[in-house]
C-alpha cells in the first residue's frame, strides 16, 4: 500500500511538472525572423503540397482538411502540438513543425517540412529551436527524437546542427536522432 502511494506521488509530480496540450490560448511563439503559429483552415491552400498524416501525403484539398481535422483533434487530445512556421519579414508561410507522439509519456517526436521553395533559407534551423526550447521549457519534455532516412541528407544535416545524435537504425531504411546538446555531434 506505500509503495502503491509512493508511485502514485511520483506520477502526480511527474504531471505537475508537465504541461500537455490543450493550452487555453494556442501557443503562437516567436523568435527574431520566425513565428509558429496555429494553422487555420484559411492556410490550407498554402499548405496543401506539403499535407500529411501519419507520413501519408495529402493528395486533394478535401484530404489535406480531413488531415488538418484529425491534427486538431490529437491537438485536443493531448497528444500533439502541430504550427505553422510563419517567416515575420513577409508574413507568409513556409512550412511546419511539431511534435507528434509520446507527449503523454514526457517525450516529442518532432517532425518539420518546408514547402519546396522555402529550402536552403535558413527558415527551419530557428523554428525548430522555438519548438525545442518550448518542448523543454513549457511541456516540460524529457526526451526529443525525430526520425528520417538514411538518404535525406537535408534532415540529417539539419537535425546534427541543432544537437541532435543518431540512436538507432530502425526498418526501412529510417533511422532515429535524440536531441542531446550535452554530447558534441560530427559533422554539426
Ligand atoms: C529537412 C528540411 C526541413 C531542411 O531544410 P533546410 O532548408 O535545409 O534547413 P534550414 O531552413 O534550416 O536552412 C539551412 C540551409 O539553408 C542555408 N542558408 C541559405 N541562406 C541562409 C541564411 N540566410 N541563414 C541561414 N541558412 C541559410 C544553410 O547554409 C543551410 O544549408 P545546408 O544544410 O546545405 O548547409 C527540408 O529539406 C525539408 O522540408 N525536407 C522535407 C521534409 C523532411 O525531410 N523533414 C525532416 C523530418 S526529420
Amino acid at each position: 500500500m506505500q509503495l502503491r502511494n509512493v508511485a502514485l506521488n511520483i506520477i502526480r509530480l511527474i504531471t505537475i511538472k508537465m504541461k500537455l496540450p490543450p493550452f487555453d490560448n494556442f501557443p503562437n511563439i516567436s523568435y527574431g525572423n520566425i513565428s509558429l503559429r496555429q494553422i487555420q483552415n484559411s492556410d490550407m491552400n498554402d499548405l496543401m503540397d506539403i499535407s500529411c498524416y501519419n507520413a501519408i501525403p495529402a493528395s486533394t484539398m478535401q484530404e489535406a482538411i480531413e488531415m488538418q481535422a484529425r491534427i486538431d483533434k490529437d491537438y485536443m487530445d493531448g497528444n500533439s502540438i502541430h504550427w505553422g512556421i510563419v517567416d515575420n519579414q513577409t508574413n507568409k508561410l513556409v512550412g511546419t513543425c511539431g511534435y507528434y507522439r509520446g507527449l503523454n509519456n514526457g517525450e516529442g517526436e518532432l517532425g518539420c517540412v518546408l514547402l519546396p521553395r522555402y529550402r536552403g533559407q535558413g527558415f527551419m534551423t530557428p523554428a525548430m529551436l522555438l519548438a525545442i526550447d518550448f518542448g523543454i521549457n513549457v511541456i516540460g519534455l524529457k526526451r526529443i527524437w525525430a526520425v528520417t532516412t538514411t538518404q535525406n541528407d537535408k534532415a540529417i544535416h539539419l537535425l546534427k546542427r541543432l544537437h541532435f545524435i543518431k540512436t538507432a537504425d530502425l526498418q526501412d531504411d529510417e533511422i532515429e536522432f535524440e536531441y542531446r546538446p550535452d554530447i558534441k555531434s560530427e559533422n554539426a
